[in-house]
């Protein structure tokens, strides 16, 4: 998948203070003490740097994005109030560069309605997270099926639309890669977002503390 419309879009938005967010996946986190976290799409950094104080000297908390604006704005403001525990890396939500296994919490806020493939996302959290280890992620589905002549019109991806699916294949990829325990938090109502109507929503579910393996999907 080519992401140069969203490395774009969100470079622009480096430097502003509009709220990317769409729901309030780290308010029902609860980060504890020496754990290691992950923020996919962390943008500005602003919930890395919060994991990272939640997490204290012995967690770690790192935040991955595919925009290099948001990934600058992320490593200045860590510099900034001098958060040492963080890192930032560039990769694609498909393709992490973390090991199997390295995370307690994955937590990601508006950001995987942006992936092509929504499935290799989840095995890749799958994959990141240690057995038992859990997500809570916040993100939006579309009401109705977004049609074909939206779903690959890069930009309209990037504004946070068309590239959504609908509530029931999201939960359908998450038991399909063998999440358990899947629970949601919050939900809210239909409201339209560029040529379709989405709601936000806050997932979360836990690897199971068996598991080898989830590429069911
Ligand atoms: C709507 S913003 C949300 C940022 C942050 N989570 C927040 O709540 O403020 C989406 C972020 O995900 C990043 N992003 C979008 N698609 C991505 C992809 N396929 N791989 C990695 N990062 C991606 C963007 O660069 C952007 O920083």
């Amino acid at each position: 998948m080519d992401y140069s419309s969203i490395n774009l879009r969100y470079s622009q938005l480096a430097k502003t203070e509009c709220c990317l967010s769409c729901g309030g996946a780290l308010n029902f986190s609860k980060v504890q003490p020496g754990e290691i976290c992950v923020d996919l799409g962390s943008g500005r950094g602003t919930d890395v740097l919060r994991m990272a104080e939640q997490a204290g000297e012995e967690g770690f908390a790192y935040g991955i994005d595919i925009s290099d604006g948001m990934l600058a704005t992320a490593r200045e403001n860590a510099a900034k109030f001098g958060v040492g525990n963080v890192k930032f890396i560039q990769s694609e939500l498909e393709k992490l560069e973390l090991a199997d296994q390295t995370a307690d919490l994955v937590v990601s806020n508006c950001t995987i309605n942006h992936a092509a493939d929504k499935a290799a996302v989840w095995n890749e959290i799958f994959r990141i997270l240690k057995k038992g280890g859990r997500f809570v992620v916040s993100d939006i589905y579309a009401t109705s099926p977004v049609p074909e002549e939206y779903r690959n019109d890069p930009v309209a991806v990037s504004e946070c639309w068309a590239g959504s699916v609908t509530r029931e294949e999201y939960l359908d990829t998450l038991n399909a890669v063998g999440f358990q325990k899947i629970t949601i938090l919050e939900e809210s109502k239909p409201y339209p977002k560029g040529k379709v109507e989405v709601c936000s929503f806050t997932i979360a579910g836990e690897r199971p503390k068996g598991s080898t393996c989830g590429c069911k999907a």
